[in-house]
């Protein structure tokens, strides 16, 4: 294909499938995604660290600006959520960075001799408000630009831990972390990819192989993999994304499954069979990702550039 050809491709896939995206905003030195789907303070917070973002604070005018004007294009009428709170003792609010309110270009509300809530919401420019942290807000996530930021082009993502493989055409991630397989559902697709689905003996082979880096400190060898038992009968297996399992890799272990209604996340063994896990053990996982996916709006010359440079 010509390099324009490729490079239009990706424009116009880009802009019908990544609504999603952190997008660009120049006059906050960095990313934005505004999250209109409301969590509370603490879920706001474990998202964006997912994200690999901070939960956005207005600390500064042209950072507070922006975040207005990405609330009032997602058509946000609320309070969102900031990153600051009490850190520890009463009165004491900062934002995850460690700006205290009054640093901030905000008034801080008087609250008539009450105590105040806990948690801190923008309402509109220079306006902030106590709010309990367990209402349930939008938000957005922040990630600052810096020249440190190095782009994993190979993989459509800051994050150095992708790696693509070019067996699959995809990419991986090892989460040294053990995790129950809801968490590591999540921050796979916080991290804009999705728990690992293998489709194959081949993709089979490649999980295996990469889970080989995994650390061997605990007392059992599964790792959590894409697929469940979505209606806890032992019949629905069916991958995170609604396939049969006999239409992708799905070599079980000897007589697995067998805990009906208990054991109903899936797994993969060191020897690549599947097996099931419980939801509250905490294992490692592979995260896998679609290469083509950007997760950060990038200029686009930066674009064009990474797809001539990826074969
Ligand atoms: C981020 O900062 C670097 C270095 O200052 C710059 O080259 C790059 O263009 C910036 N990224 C965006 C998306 O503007």
């Amino acid at each position: 294909m010509l390099k324009t050809q490729i490079f239009l491709t990706l424009v116009l896939w880009a802009g019908s499938a990544m609504c999603n995206r952190y997008l660009y905003y120049s006059d906050a030195n960095g990313w934005f995604k505004v999250h209109k789907i409301p969590l509370t303070w603490q879920g706001a917070f474990l998202r964006c660290l997912y994200e690999d973002a901070i939960l956005a604070s207005p600390f500064d005018t042209e950072l507070q600006k922006a975040m207005l004007a990405a609330k009032q294009e997602a058509g946000i009428d609320s309070p969102i959520f900031i990153g600051t709170k009490v850190m520890f003792n009463s009165a004491d609010y900062l934002s995850i960075e460690g700006v205290p309110i009054e640093d901030m270009p905000v008034t801080v509300p008087n609250t008539n001799g009450r105590k105040p809530e806990d948690c801190m919401s923008l309402v509109r420019e220079g306006e902030v408000a106590f709010t309990s942290c367990t209402q349930w807000l939008p938000y957005i996530c922040y990630k600052e630009n810096s020249t440190q930021l190095k782009y994993n082009s190979d993989c459509g993502t800051f994050d150095q831990e992708y790696h693509y493989n070019s067996e699959t055409d995809s990419c991986y991630k090892l989460h040294k972390q053990a995790r129950d397989w809801r968490q590591a559902y999540g921050i796979c697709l916080a991290e804009g990819g999705h728990l690992v689905i293998i489709d194959d003996d081949k993709e089979a082979d490649v999980v295996v192989k990469i889970l080989q880096g995994k650390p061997r400190d605990l007392n059992w060898e599964l790792s959590h993999a894409g697929f469940f038992d979505w209606n806890k009968d032992l019949l629905t297996f069916r991958t995170i994304h609604g396939e049969k399992m006999e239409s992708v890799y799905h070599k079980w272990h000897l007589n697995q499954p067998d805990n009906k209604g208990i054991n109903i996340f899936g797994g993969i063994l060191e020897n690549g069979e599947l097996d099931e896990e419980w939801s509250t053990r905490e294992a490692y996982f592979v995260c896998e990702k679609n290469p083509k996916v950007e997760v950060f709006e990038l200029p686009e010359d930066q674009y064009e550039n990474e797809v001539s440079t990826k074969k």
